[in-house]
């Protein structure tokens, strides 16, 4: 299987990478596109594969060609690579916001995956939502779904809006928990403790939360009723929370991460 990356920036080099590491394919499998001078030397400089700068008849021979440009640069893109397509061939977008039936329509093949990864991807612990057309084979995708899962967790959805929904939860979310943590570090620093001092707590703190969750089965609301005693320290806290409609404000900012996702994927 031959597959091209067109765009080695930093999802397309996380892939690039995540694939050669485990082995899913080989360095003379890997063809990146990209058309960045400076970038493409880079490329070249690590090894992963054959870096070309510009379209031509390779794309031809290619069986997945996944498209990790930015969502502004798909025209030239697409009226670039249209020649070299054929309609056998499987396209992989990551691109936020830019809907299956676009791809369909601007480079004439039925054959397309959409799929969102967030940042993690870049050191495999990523989650990645993805969806596909009626014209993409079983086999394809479970191929498809075998290469996102080298960059960690895969959930298919047959509802494409559901990317819309997975933006706005697992493609945002690294910087919502990075939100809460650097509250903890501004308070930690409000109360006494130093920088360094104050980053460690946050994260360990968050870190033992996540582990302790995945090592049983009780929920978040669970977990919560644990650390909590009645009139204690952290009812306190929950009381605040409460008062000032702490989750709710989150969900809201959750709501219009959703409303911006389907406005892009309108345009
Ligand atoms: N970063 C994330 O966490 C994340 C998460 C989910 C989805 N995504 C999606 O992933 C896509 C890529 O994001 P990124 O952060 O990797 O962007 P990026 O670092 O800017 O990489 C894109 C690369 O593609 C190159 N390029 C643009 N047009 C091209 C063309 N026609 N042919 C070949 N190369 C071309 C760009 O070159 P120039 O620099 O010269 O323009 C750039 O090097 C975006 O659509 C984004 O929505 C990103």
């Amino acid at each position: 299987m031959k597959i091209l990356i067109v765009g080695g920036g930093n999802m397309g080099l996380t892939f690039a990478q995540s694939f050669i590491n485990s082995k899913i394919v080989t360095h003379e499998q890997m063809l990146i596109l990209e058309k960045s001078m400076k970038k493409a030397n880079e490329l070249k400089k690590l090894n992963i594969g054959t870096v070309y700068g510009e379209p031509a008849s390779y794309i031809e021979d290619t069986d997945l060609i996944i498209l990790a440009v930015k969502p502004q640069d798909i025209s030239l893109l697409f009226s670039t690579i249209k020649p070299f397509i054929n309609e056998q061939q499987v396209v992989l977008s990551i691109m936020a916001g830019v809907r299956i039936d676009t791809i369909q329509d601007h480079l004439g093949l039925q054959k397309v995956i959409r799929a969102m990864p967030n940042l993690p991807s870049q050191i495999g612990t990523g989650m990645t939502v993805f969806s596909a057309s009626d014209a993409v084979t079983r086999i394809e995708l479970a191929m498809v779904q075998n290469l996102l899962s080298a960059s960690g967790k895969t959930v298919y959805t047959d509802k494409e809006l559901m990317i819309d929904a997975a933006t706005a939860i697992s493609g945002s979310g690294p910087a919502y928990v990075f939100y809460f943590m650097q509250s903890m570090i501004e308070s930690a620093k409000q109360l006494g403790f130093s920088q360094s001092e104050a980053e460690l707590l946050s994260y360990q703190t968050f870190r033992g939360a996540i582990e302790l969750f995945n090592k049983h089965d009780y929920t978040c609301d669970e977990w919560i009723q644990k650390v909590t005693s009645k009139g204690g320290t952290t009812a306190a806290a929950f009381s605040s929370f409460h008062d000032q409609r702490v989750k709710e404000g989150f969900q809201d900012g959750i709501a219009a991460a959703f409303a911006r996702a389907q406005e892009l994927s309108r345009v």
